[in-house]
């Protein structure tokens, strides 16, 4: 049977994110009938390559949707928040990357490996948002323990790659950095403390509980994801000087008991994950081996010997590929195949 072909539009394709969707369309080989790359007018005269063609970028206004099926949002919450109603009253069914509409009760918020049924929700709003780079990585290892034993609880603390703040941000450690290694001044825009060299307990805005917005994203969106809303998680979330991929140490408690060598035979039979666990031999999950791939490694995987029905990992994936850029695309493939 031949694969229906989309009219597909990406906004925020200069970015880091949308860039790496325009990569993730090719590798991927998504059913393309047209495609359109749309930015700000700051962007307009660039050209992007896709398979070997150059395609102008265009500007992003309320009439660059029509004719388009399905639209690829990377571009910030607010250009989101303006764009996407835009985009869905042309019938076009938007995939957004930002945070703008992830709560949204009309809004399916998806991680195809967890929760892929919810995507025919995507009819209330016309908009499907993609979750949080670090709770995507979270939840593709914890869909199978939670089927199998039910989860209690969860304690996160994140690694985070300052990719995920955006190209400014991987110029911000790269020229620290330099400065540092060479005696001289460095400067700082994007955080509020130097990133190079050091570690900030601080990602995105601090709320009146004390905890950051990103670190509720991760409760928030999880239970979302989950349909669960008595599971406990409390997250710290740390932006740390490594270029690309995010790392997490998770603790959980299940329901019922599950032994680390059960956790083990189940991940290595699940979705989306590559069990990466052989400490004798010094085989966790790294940073360095994560970035540029798809898949979520999972490592350090052993019992919690303080509870009796606990479990830790250390979790590793790329915050742009699978944090961003590939479930975006990954929702889509399910989008064209079975719901246009
Ligand atoms: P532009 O390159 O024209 O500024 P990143 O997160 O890596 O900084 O990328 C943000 C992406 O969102 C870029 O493609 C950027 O386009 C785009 N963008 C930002 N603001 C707007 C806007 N108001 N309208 C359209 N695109 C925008």
């Amino acid at each position: 049977m031949s694969e229906k072909k989309m009219n597909v539009a990406v906004a925020g394709a200069t970015g880091a994110v949308g860039n790496q969707m325009i990569t993730c369309l090719e590798e991927r080989n998504f059913p393309i009938k047209s495609l359109k790359f749309l930015a700000s007018k700051r962007s307009v005269g660039r050209e992007l390559r896709f398979k070997g063609d150059m395609i102008p970028v265009e500007e992003l206004t309320e009439d660059s949707f029509k004719g388009v099926d399905i639209a690829i949002f990377s571009a910030g919450g607010s250009t989101s928040e303006k764009f996407a109603p835009c985009a869905a009253k042309d019938g076009c069914v938007v995939v957004d990357n930002s945070s703008a509409w992830r709560m949204d009760p009309d809004v399916p918020l998806i991680v195809p490996e967890v929760n892929p049924h919810a995507i025919a929700g995507h009819t209330k709003k016309g908009i499907i948002a993609n979750p949080n780079c670090s709770t995507i990585q979270m939840v593709v290892p914890l869909k199978p323990i939670y089927d199998k034993c039910g989860i209690r609880r969860i304690v996160v603390s994140t690694y985070q790659a300052v990719s995920g703040t955006g190209k400014k941000a991987i110029d911000e450690l790269f020229d620290q950095t330099r400065a540092m290694l060479n005696f001289l001044d460095y400067k700082k825009n994007v955080y509020p403390h130097r990133i190079a060299f050091n570690c900030l307990p601080h990602i995105d805005k601090f709320l009146d509980n004390g905890y950051t917005k990103e670190e509720m994203k991760m409760v928030n969106e999880t239970r979302k994801i989950f349909e669960d809303d008595s599971i406990g998680v409390t997250a710290t979330t740390v932006r740390v000087p490594v270029f690309y991929a995010h790392s997490e140490s998770v603790n959980i408690e299940t329901k019922e008991h599950i032994s680390a060598k059960e956790v083990i035979s189940l991940l290595e039979n699940a979705p989306g994950i590559k069990v990466t666990d052989d400490p004798e031999n010094n085989v966790y999950p790294l940073a360095t081996d994560a970035a540029g791939q798809d898949m979520t490694l999972v490592g350090r995987i052993r019992d919690d010997e303080s509870i009796p029905n606990g479990i830790n990992m250390w979790i590793v994936a790329d915050n742009i590929r699978k944090g961003a850029a590939t479930n975006a695309v990954q929702i889509a493939e399910i989008l064209a195949k079975k719901y246009l």
